[in-house]
């Protein structure tokens, strides 16, 4: 409803209403700090094409993330070490056209930062230009907190994503949850340190117990993400895929809050349905006036019958 007019919306003028009051403004990372300073949680979410970072926006979450979760989510592949590198900046730049006022962070996909200080400086500009990004996040732990140093001086605001690590997940055998053990504990506290102190602008941690992150949380100057971290952390993410019901496994942290997968099963099924009963609804192309009566009898269609199959009753 429109509350100047008392009249109803459409649901597209609803959607771009919805979006006023919570980002009348681009977010910006100073909007994070806000926020954190505030101790307001602010919501994250991955997503990987320009429709659904839209409805997301409209939705008003602050934060997207372009995944390199797009290699399972969206390519079908396994692991997300099988993500291609054009394919992460394309997404990446969809997901900003999609939800331009929201930060919209890349995801550097495995060893596209890790052979050289070049080549990490290379494609992270890629990131930030053809790709929009507004920061870059890197999966690292304290001995790549010179690349961190590196980007952050030729200006590209970085995200540390310390804890498990997906892209390391074969050398562990599979993602495993970190810091379970006091020596592990630590160890990701060093890492986010290390990788605070290099300049990281952001910090994400990832499936840790929440004596990891309460020990993070002490060190933190700058906000911290969790993903299957408990509630201790300043913004909270997860695949939207795993929020809306459209993937079988979800990891144990991920509770889904739609079921977006049963909406499109019985949409399929509808639809099959339709086409079956040549109900394909929507709105006809007819002939121009005058051309159809010059196909002569064998060319006209029986509109009355076509009518009839598209709009019974
Ligand atoms: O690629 C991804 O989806 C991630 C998670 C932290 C959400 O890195």
């Amino acid at each position: 409803m429109d509350i100047q007019s008392g009249m109803s919306l459409s649901p597209h003028d609803a959607a771009k209403n919805a979006v006023e009051p919570n980002m009348a403004e681009p977010v910006t990372l100073k909007t994070l700090k806000q926020m954190t300073r505030r101790g307001e949680a602010f919501a994250c979410l991955a997503c990987y094409d320009a429709t659904t970072a839209r409805w997301l926006e409209r939705a008003g979450v602050p934060v997207l993330l372009a995944g390199d979760s797009a290699a399972q989510v969206v390519l079908g592949f396994e692991r997300t070490i099988d993500m291609p590198l054009d394919f992460a900046i394309q997404i990446t730049a969809a997901v900003k056209r999609g939800a331009p006022r929201t930060l919209v962070m890349a995801d550097m996909p495995f060893m596209s930062y890790h052979r050289s200080i070049d080549e990490a400086m290379g494609n992270a500009a890629r990131f930030m230009t053809e790709g929009m990004a507004d920061v870059v996040k890197l999966e690292a732990d304290e001995t790549q907190a010179g690349i961190v140093d590196r980007l952050t001086r030729a200006g590209v605001p970085i995200c540390a994503h310390v804890g498990c690590r997906p892209q390391t997940s074969s050398v562990t055998g599979g993602p495993v949850a970190a810091g379970r053990t006091g020596d592990s504990l630590e160890q990701v506290v060093k890492d986010a340190a290390a990788l605070q102190d290099a300049g990281a602008v952001l910090l994400l941690i990832e499936a840790v117990p929440d004596e990891v992150t309460a020990r993070v949380m002490e060190i933190a100057k700058v906000p911290v993400i969790g993903i299957g971290a408990g509630t201790g952390c300043d913004g909270q993410i997860l695949v939207v895929n795993d929020l809306i019901g459209l993937t079988d496994q979800p990891p144990r942290f991920a509770e889904p809050v739609a079921q977006v997968g049963e909406a499109l099963i019985q949409a399929g099924r509808q639809w099959v349905k339709n086409v079956s009963d040549r109900r394909i609804g929507g709105k006809r192309y007819t002939m121009r006036a005058g051309e159809s009566e010059k196909l002569g009898a064998g060319g006209q269609v029986d509109r009355v019958d076509c009518n009839r199959l598209s709009n019974p009753g």
